[in-house]
């Protein structure tokens, strides 16, 4: 992708942005897949060589924040900063190394967000016009944002007051929301008029086309607010009537609205950033200013306030526009929503208090999906990927190549990389820096185990241990190319699995750190000597799995019952509880069904899948791997191998004469150590097989 712009590494120097988490309760693995996708690129970029400050920071002030404070009864300031504190210890734990993490509470936002509304005053993008918004006739106050639900005017879904955040996803101005209810009281809202500023967007439909032309990123993010413009937009309220949040300037019984000033927060975290390392090392002034390369990483919730309003309000004050977007598509647990009041949730801190290392997250997050794919969470395909990837491909690949090099050689063998190996290890660089300028996480987070299934199929194919007493020249060559493929798996693994890279570089006998490798470095000469390895990862066995699964059902259905006790006893009262389940929005999808693709794809492309009747002529379990089993499928023109996971599943013996249908040009994949030629399809957690309805022969092609 280019868009106009010269591809990664760049002269410039760049910013990585996460979208800013409301301080304002516990966080899931669901909330954690934007900010290791935020990781992973930011990493990633420096490996490329590119110049990268990684910034983020709390949101402190909206209604997000108030409605939650004074449901615990306490002040929003000390509540927000209690979860900021949280927050910032948090994210490390996982990997997740911002630069900066600030909040939109502390001096230089506010300080920035001020000159900001300054300069569109100033500039004459400001307006004050009476509206009508909604009020509660009990408590005789106003009903901002999410102190009011009603029904969205534009899809006619349920809705906060500012965002549908069950239905199309759009943003609401004040007042737009119909059958407004007060989720103070439950009772129907009424409507008084109030005069409130507003930012003249309308005006920018021009400059936002063209931005959005010139935006790189995922497409959801490109493509989605064209349809905005399009249905042509409307000016947007930056005021409410609320004592929390940073003041309007002039005006004493407003603040400014929240989205406002949290954006804000990606420049001034970036500043403070800037402040700390010296404007030599790190300008922000003039990134943001000037010349910057910024990328913004958020959830696909709030592309609106990203592609509309944010670009808005930095071409007005002069500011550089962002160069990509990248939206995540949403989480689900098993197939369903993460629920805060159920407690269906694998909580941040659960996790790592189960002992599992923040590294088998971060690939799994990074790589069960595209980036703006929702990905479904589940124990079990958690500890499927852990087993086959990172221990049977990765691990088991690195330990076998550094334990026969130390055993024989000491270290790195005496002899020159082979240019078959010099190669495939500059493919999988390039590979990588495409994949980076895809803003294709999952590409780049698959880079590292892909060049680890070519070292294992080398490392079977070459079998230097048979070589060693033969002919040793040999056997050295081998090892010496699998110490070098081990030295780039080092590097390319680094973004999304910072830590065990490290080991991995130190088992190497590599001296510095391998955060600071770039690709460059993955075909240096490895250290002569090393020490004896030491197994990167463990395999999850399936009585784990089962263990986590019932805590988690356990937990669940206490959970439920709870609510379900509590709304008996609550009903007839008029004031409700805040219900959160968690929207789509908030959480990752609905009901019981993984949601609907939002992209289609044309004609053309569903044709490039090469989907084949076959019949299944043997089945037999792989060893070591207790859900694989190894199958021979005839698909007409020759018989393959592949690799599913169906022995848990299927009675193994019944397998022969089934028929299936199998993606006949899927990538070779390793799995256990044996080849995968194709995919069969199935469905659903029981891996229920697809067949055919009548007897076409084996090797008709699937349309
Ligand atoms: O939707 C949210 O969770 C907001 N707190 C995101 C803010 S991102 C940014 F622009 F500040
Ligand atoms: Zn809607």
């Amino acid at each position: 992708m280019s868009n106009g712009h010269e591809d990664f590494p760049t002269d410039r120097p760049a910013v990585v942005t996460c979208g800013l988490p409301y301080a304002n309760g516990d966080l899931h693995i669901g909330h954690l897949r934007t900010y290791v996708g935020g990781d992973i690129y930011a990493r990633a970029l420096e490996t490329l060589g590119q110049e990268t400050a990684f910034v983020c920071g709390s949101d402190m002030h909206g209604t997000p924040i108030a409605v939650q404070a004074e449901r615990e009864g306490v002040d929003p300031e000390s509540f927000a900063l209690n979860w900021h504190e949280q927050y910032r210890e948090t994210f490390p734990e996982f990997g997740v190394e911002f630069d900066n993490y600030g909040h939109t509470h502390d001096e230089t936002n506010t300080e920035l967000t001020l000159e900001f509304v300054e300069r569109l005053e100033a500039e004459g993008y400001v307006y004050e016009k009476e509206i009508k918004v909604a009020w509660d006739p009990r408590e005789d106050q106003p009903l901002p944002d999410r102190y009011v639900e009603g029904t969205c005017p534009y899809c006619g879904e349920q809705a906060r007051g500012d965002e549908c955040d069950e239905g199309c996803g759009r943003h609401l101005e004040p007042g737009e929301i119909e059958d407004p209810v007060s989720t103070l009281t439950g009772n129907p809202a009424e409507y008084r008029d109030r005069t409130h500023e507003f930012f003249r967007v309308s005006e920018l439909s021009d400059y936002l086309s063209e931005f959005l032309d010139r935006l790189e990123g995922t497409s959801n993010a490109r493509n989605q607010p064209r349809e905005w413009i399009e249905s042509g937009l409307q000016d947007w309220c930056i005021s409410r009537d609320l004592d929390w949040g940073i003041d309007y300037p002039g005006e004493d019984d407003l603040v400014l609205y929240v989205w406002v000033d949290a954006p804000v927060e990606y420049v001034a975290s970036t500043r403070q950033y800037s402040e700390r390392v010296g404007a030599d090392e790190y300008d922000w002034e003039s990134v943001w200013k000037d010349d910057g390369e910024i990328v913004h990483v958020i959830g696909r919730d709030i592309i609106q306030h990203h592609t509309i309003f944010w670009p808005a309000m930095l071409h007005v004050a002069d500011y550089e526009e962002p160069r990509a977007i990248t939206a995540s598509g949403f989480m689900t647990l098993n197939g369903m929503g993460f629920s805060t009041s159920r407690n269906r949730a694998v909580w941040a801190r659960e996790y790592l208090e189960e002992g599992f290392h923040e590294d088998l997250l971060r690939y799994y997050l990074a790589t069960n999906g595209g980036f703006q794919q929702d990905v479904d969470f589940s124990w079990g395909r958690f500890r499927e990927r852990v087993n086959s990837e990172l221990v049977g491909a990765l691990g088991n690949f690195v330990y076998r190549s550094l334990l026969f090099a130390e055993r024989n050689y000491d270290g790195t063998p005496d002899a020159e990389v082979s240019d078959d190996v010099r190669h495939r290890i500059e493919s999988a660089i390039d590979d990588f820096a495409a994949a980076i300028n895809d803003y294709s996480v999952r590409r780049a987070g698959n880079a590292a185990v892909d060049l680890s299934r070519f070292g294992n199929e080398y490392i079977q194919r070459h079998e230097p241990w048979k070589l060693a007493d033969e002919s040793p020249e040999e056997a050295a060559q081998v090892i010496r190319d699998c110490v070098q493929i081990a030295k780039a798996v080092a590097v390319l693994f680094e973004p999304v699995a910072p830590d065990s890279a490290e080991r991995l570089w130190d088992q190497l006998g590599e001296s510095g750190s391998v955060h600071e490798a770039t690709v460059g470095d993955a075909l240096e000469v490895p250290p002569e000597t090393f020490g004896e390895p030491e197994e990167l990862f463990e395999k999850i066995d399936d009585e784990r799995v089962e263990e986590l699964n019932e805590r988690l059902e356990e937990r669940t259905a206490e959970a439920e019952a709870a609510a379900e006790t509590e709304s008996d006893a609550d009903a007839g009262d008029e004031v409700p509880e805040g219900e959160d389940v968690e929207s789509e929005a908030d959480s990752g999808a609905g009901p019981d069904l993984e949601p609907l693709a939002d992209e289609r794809i044309d004609f053309e492309t569903f044709q490039s899948m090469d989907l084949r009747v076959g019949e299944i002529l043997d089945a037999e379990p792989v060893e070591g791997a207790d859900e694989l089993l190894r199958l021979e499928v005839d698909i007409g023109a020759e018989t393959r191998q592949i690799v599913a996971g169906l022995r848990q599943l299927h009675d193994v013996d019944a397998l022969p004469g089934t028929r299936v249908v199998v993606v006949a040009n899927l990538e070779r994949a390793e799995l256990f150590g044996v080849e995968s030629n194709g995919m069969v399809l199935a469905a659903g957690d029981e891996a229920d097989l697809l067949t055919t309805h009548g007897d076409v022969p084996p090797g008709t092609k699937v349309r």
